[in-house]
């Protein structure tokens, strides 16, 4: 617990920036749901039993063994998190004058693009910028535009991020990935998906797309692979791991390729950046991702949050995402216009009036171009991501009554100006100063 005072010089120290804030001034943590989930304990039985021999441990083969069981790929490549997977990639397939379409990029993922040279262009449906449009699977990729893209550009490798974690946490059906697959095979082009969270993209097809209500989520995850040609894993979300993360692909050249950059940076190939135990522990991760009674609890309690809010008046990105709720800052501040931070003063207040810390997913984190000029982003939302398995109702229930807080204050809320930035991935280390009027 701490005061408001004290969350006010707190800010003041950070720059307005929250991935400065220190953990123990956070009360309710919602920054990310990214290594931050509660293990289990046969999770943490998995972490004893781990085999830290340098070449060919157990727990190695444990892991390979429980990633194909969902993901039949050719090659699986060990990394310490996703963005090591992407960076490896994105090395091999990259470059100057070529263009790697998703249905949106993460921050990571565009970043590692745009720092190989390539261009990363986001291809969401029209649905998924309107944040209070229903559609039950605002994750898709328009598939057309795709199409236009394949016979215009280099592309050396298309990818489908499950969930769209930037666009809403918003599933991606298997007729859209289907339809991609098609567009991918007509002009010869490799289909990846950064499949983070991939269970729960899933149990959204159980529940939503015809013909899958009696289909097991460990075999849709399945047919999910079969249309791909390879993924990118940041085993930190879905497999319920800490750390941990793998590069997973079936053409052979460019899994060689891979290898030699992973020994490069990240480790030999039969532990990348893991330790055996890290390893052990996302095995029994992997199992527990697609246990359905976890997914029913899990996707139930962000859209307790994500309803409650809605009610309230507050506009939230619908249906409700996956891991995530998502506030539209720029319909809830209108006062304050995109380039000075609507989701940054949103995410400002309600640490400042709660001790709860979310994301900004905009304009702070999009905005900035590749040349260095600047753009509103396509929206300006706050992100309130809920770690798996770590928080109770009650802790749910205080997070409403802040955002119900803020609510009744929202018209005197103010943007804020950077005063400092790095050239990439900026939001995690601007510093920031309020505009007082
Ligand atoms: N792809 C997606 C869709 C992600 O959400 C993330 C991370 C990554 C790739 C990179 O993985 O962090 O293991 O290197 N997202 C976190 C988040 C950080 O808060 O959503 P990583």
């Amino acid at each position: 617990m701490t005061t408001r005072e004290e969350r006010e010089q707190e800010l003041e120290r950070a720059g307005y920036n929250l991935f400065n804030v220190p953990g123990p001034r956070v009360l309710v943590d919602l920054l990310t749901d990214s290594g931050t989930g509660a293990m289990s304990s046969e999770q943490w039985a998995g972490l004893q039993r781990g085999d830290e021999s340098y070449a060919g441990s157990a727990s190695w083969f444990r892991f390979r063994d429980a990633v194909q069981e969902l993901f039949p790929f050719e090659h699986v490549i060990p990394t310490h998190q996703g963005r090591a997977a992407e960076k490896i990639l994105f090395s091999a397939l990259g470059g100057e004058g070529r263009t790697i379409p998703n249905n949106t990029h993460f921050d990571t993922t565009r970043a590692n693009v745009e720092f190989s040279g390539a261009e990363a262009l986001d291809l969401p449906v029209s649905a998924a910028l309107v944040p209070s449009t229903l559609h039950p699977f605002k994750g898709n990729m328009d598939v057309d535009a795709l199409r236009r893209v394949l016979a215009e550009a280099d592309v050396p490798v298309v990818f489908v991020t499950v969930t769209n974690n930037s666009g809403g946490g918003q599933p991606v059906s298997i007729e859209n990935l289907r339809a991609v697959r098609e567009a991918c095979d007509a002009a010869g082009v490799p289909l990846f998906l950064d499949a983070c969270r991939f269970a729960e993209n899933a149990w959204f097809v159980k529940l939503r797309e015809d013909g899958y209500a009696d289909t097991p989520v460990a075999d849709i995850v399945r047919e999910m692979a079969s249309l791909a040609d390879g993924m990118t894993m940041s085993a930190k979300k879905d497999p319920l791991g800490n750390i941990g993360g793998w590069l997973a692909l079936n053409d052979d050249g460019l899994a060689e390729q891979c290898r030699n950059l992973l020994i490069l940076t990240e480790g030999f190939p039969t532990y990348g950046g893991m330790a055996g135990r890290d390893m052990d522990a996302l095995a029994q991760g992997l199992r527990e991702a697609v246990d359905e009674d976890y997914l029913r609890y899990r996707i139930r309690s962000t859209a307790y949050l994500g309803e409650a809010l809605d009610r309230a008046g507050i506009p939230v990105v619908l249906p409700v995402g996956g891991h995530a709720v998502y506030i539209d800052a720029r319909a809830f501040l209108p006062q304050i216009p995109p380039l000075e931070y609507p989701g940054q003063a949103l995410a400002v207040a309600l640490y400042l009036e709660g001790g709860i810390r979310g994301c900004e997913i905009g304009t702070v984190m999009f905005g900035r171009q590749p040349d260095g000029s600047e753009q509103p982003a396509a929206m300006d939302l706050v992100r309130l991501a809920i770690p798996r398995r770590t928080y109770t109702q009650s802790h749910v229930d205080y997070v409403i009554e802040v955002c119900e807080y803020v609510a009744e204050r929202a018209a005197e809320l103010r943007g804020l100006e950077i005063v400092e930035q790095p050239p990439v991935l900026r939001h995690f280390t601007a510093r920031f100063a309020p505009l007082r009027s």
